[in-house]
């Protein structure tokens, strides 16, 4: 089985909202604030579009809606064709004006974050990793601390993402190691649960970001649905921030 990923940017997304289906479009009304509203549409404009080139349909509005990546009770998204379940798994992420999306049309589970290479602050690096992940970022200095304190936090909340709990479960109850193997220009890194298991996983940067994802079995690095990959020339840019819609 094969996973495989694309990048869409804010400048991607169409005006109007008629390519959200039902669900998405309840779920946006729900949203007041714009920032959030636009790292939503983000999200849905590159799971839909990935999950549309996975089932072989067009990317006109009129397909994507037929597309929906809903929420499941627990924040993880399921994708849906014609208001049934999709026979694709995806996840999702953005940040700085990007959105990433993963899928695969086999059973693994995956999950994928994006970060930006930015400064973290010892106190971000003490309360959020564990002991030996502390001891590795703070081994280096400038850039390369940056990365790899990014790199480390990606890679955890990919691993929160398969097993479902986000945010909700410790961060440093998954603990991250760089391996030194790398392939077609991913490296490769584990994530070990306190509780026992291993999930394996990529990571790489572009530019100014850095993409991992973290799977429940050993697969090849994530194939790119575009040629080259969007991230390869993409800017950071942070999405509009306004006051709140008012209440529906
Ligand atoms: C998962 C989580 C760590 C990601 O946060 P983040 O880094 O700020 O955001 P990202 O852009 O990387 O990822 C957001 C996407 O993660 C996915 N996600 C959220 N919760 C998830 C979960 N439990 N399992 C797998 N994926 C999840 C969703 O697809 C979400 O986008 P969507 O809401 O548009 O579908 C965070 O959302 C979290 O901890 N969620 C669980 C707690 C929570 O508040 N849940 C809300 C219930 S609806």
């Amino acid at each position: 089985m094969r996973l495989d990923w694309l990048a869409r940017g804010l400048d991607d997304i169409p005006t109007f909202d008629d390519w959200l289906g039902p669900f998405e479009a309840a779920r946006l009304a729900t949203m007041r604030f714009p920032k959030r509203r636009a790292e939503y549409r983000l999200r849905r404009w590159a799971g839909k579009t990935s999950v549309a080139m996975m089932l072989g349909l067009p990317l006109d509005p009129d397909a994507l809606g037929r597309v929906e990546v809903r929420t499941v009770p627990g924040g993880a998204p399921v994708a849906y064709l014609d208001g049934a379940p999709a026979p694709v798994r995806v996840s999702l992420t953005d940040r700085s004006g990007w959105a990433v999306s993963t899928v695969s049309t086999g059973m693994a589970a995956f999950g994928c974050d994006l970060e930006l290479v930015e400064p973290r602050s010892a106190a971000f690096v003490a309360d959020w990793l564990t002991p030996t992940e502390q001891a590795v970022v703070n081994a280096v200095t400038g850039v390369e601390r940056d990365v790899l304190a990014n790199l480390t936090w990606s890679a955890k909340e990919s691993a929160l993402k398969v097993l479902k709990t986000g945010l909700r479960r410790d961060t440093r109850s998954v603990a991250v190691t760089l391996d030194d193997a790398a392939q077609a220009g991913w490296h490769q890194l584990h994530v070990t649960a306190t509780e026992g298991p291993v999930y394996p996983g990529w990571w790489r940067r572009y530019g100014a970001f850095v993409l991992s994802v973290v799977t429940d079995r050993e697969l090849a690095p994530p194939g790119s649905l575009d040629d080259p990959p969007r991230l390869t020339t993409a800017q950071p840019r942070e999405a509009p921030i306004g006051p709140p819609l008012p209440p529906a």
